[in-house]
């Protein structure tokens, strides 16, 4: 086993890296031979004929096959939800408390649960969100998602994800993200995590167009790291899993499919430090849009309507004057579900708590709560203030989100959260100040 570990640094670059020195090819993709004994793989994340900018693959040199596994077989999967239209998708406001620890032995797969989603992987479009809990390493058992890319947001407790492509030590305030189809296993360095998965079904993530901002600012390129090559050269009685059409399979496999030695390409898992956003906003009136905080988008087939924006709500100065400075009263053609990583988030006093979820769908009013808009509307604004102790985050989708059956019969659901929105006085009375 390699215990080589490290990062390369760049968005979507064209990487090489090997963990034994000579075992990349020098120049082919696939030679007649590969050093070492090696088997060459391509793993291909677009299509072959996706256009050059956007087309994704990457060359794996490894010790055995993909391919050499025992059959699958279909394993229960409850708690994990892929069909969306199965519930009748209420426009009430719903807020969630955090999901509680497990309190039996529980990897990072048989942790998740879905809360919400929308599309299908038989689409190839869509999302699903589930919340994660885990208190046990997967130390027989990999895994790989042939339906989405899984975006992964610690909450609390740190990861590590041991890929085919090498390690990404994660913990909360980073995120990662883990292609379609590559294998990986998760330690729990902490002994217990949890957190939230956006798996993504549609385009893969990208980092948006800046347009006006110019070729610098909000996530820049340089902070996303992808890991170097690492492998196992590991036999013994393990498990593959796989989420392939909305369903869990298990096969037997004899070896550790994290035999990659060597691989180059532009197709490969990646982490970002959040606290690294250049966080970007009004210096003279007005709130901007929240696309703003865009940290990365995955395209639709329509110019401008992304089937799912990662967008973040950082420690950021606030220096608008004359303007109600929390994020105003809306309503969105856009579906938003939040969650929050820590602290507190500037348009909720009370009842948003780190873990905790939120889900506002198309066209139903929020905003801030009534003693957030007393307090930002009475304060002085001729000085700058900043927002500290905070980072909350969106997954915004094109489409409704879909609450699953468990999100809206869970313990966690808060029946009161219609509350915060009731509590406004009347200030018209048709005279003006
Ligand atoms: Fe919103």
């Amino acid at each position: 086993m390699s215990t080589h570990t490290g990062y390369q640094s760049g968005f979507g670059n064209e990487f090489a890296t090997e963990a034994l020195p000579g075992a990349l090819p020098a120049h082919q993709n696939s030679p007649q031979r590969a050093p070492f004994g090696l088997y060459a793989e391509q793993l291909s994340g677009t299509a072959f004929t996706a256009p050059r900018a956007c087309n994704r693959r990457s060359w794996l040199y490894r010790i055995r096959p993909a391919a050499m596994h025992k059959p699958f077989r279909q394993i229960g999967n409850v708690r994990i939800v892929s069909r969306f239209d199965e519930v009748a998708v209420p426009p009430n406001q719903l807020r969630w408390d955090p999901l509680p620890m497990p309190q039996v032995p529980t990897d990072f797969i048989d942790g998740w649960v879905t809360m919400a989603g929308n599309g299908s992987p038989a689409r190839q479009s869509g999302c699903a969100i589930h919340l994660y809990a885990a208190n046990r390493p997967m130390e027989y058992r990999y895994f790989y998602n042939a339906d989405g890319e899984l975006l992964v947001v610690p909450q609390q407790g740190r990861l590590r994800i041991a890929t085919e492509m090498g390690v990404i030590d994660l913990e909360p305030q980073e995120i990662a993200v883990i292609p379609r189809g590559v294998r990986f296993q998760v330690s729990l360095p902490d002994g217990e995590a949890r957190g939230y998965i956006c798996e993504n079904y549609g385009a893969l993530l990208r980092l948006p167009d800046m347009g006006p901002i110019g070729s610098n600012g909000l996530a820049n390129p340089r902070d996303f790291l992808t890991p170097v090559a690492r492998y196992e050269d590991r036999e013994g009685d393990f498990e593959l899993v796989a989420k392939f059409g909305g369903n869990l399979w298990a096969a037997e496999i004899g070896h550790s499919p994290l035999d990659v030695v060597a691989w180059h390409g532009n197709y490969a898992p990646y982490k970002y430090d959040l606290r690294h956003f250049n966080t970007i906003g009004s210096i003279s009136y007005d709130h901007p849009d929240p696309s703003i905080f865009l940290v990365l988008q995955a395209p639709s087939d329509t110019p401008g309507v992304d089937t799912l924006d990662f967008v973040i709500f950082p420690p950021r100065w606030l220096a608008a004057e004359d303007t109600f400075r929390p994020p105003w009263f809306h309503r969105n053609v856009a579906s938003e579900f939040m969650g929050l990583i820590d602290g507190q988030y500037d348009a909720k006093s009370t009842g948003f708590r780190p873990g905790g979820a939120s889900l506002h769908n198309c066209m139903s009013g929020h905003g801030p709560d009534a003693p957030t808009f007393e307090k930002a509307s009475g304060i002085d604004t001729s000085s700058p203030q900043k927002v500290d102790n905070t980072m909350a985050f969106m997954f915004e989708t094109r489409d409704v989100i879909a609450p699953t059956a468990y999100a809206l019969g869970s313990q966690q659901l808060q029946p009161d959260y219609y509350q915060c929105w009731q509590g406004f006085k009347k200030f018209f009375d048709g005279k003006q100040e």
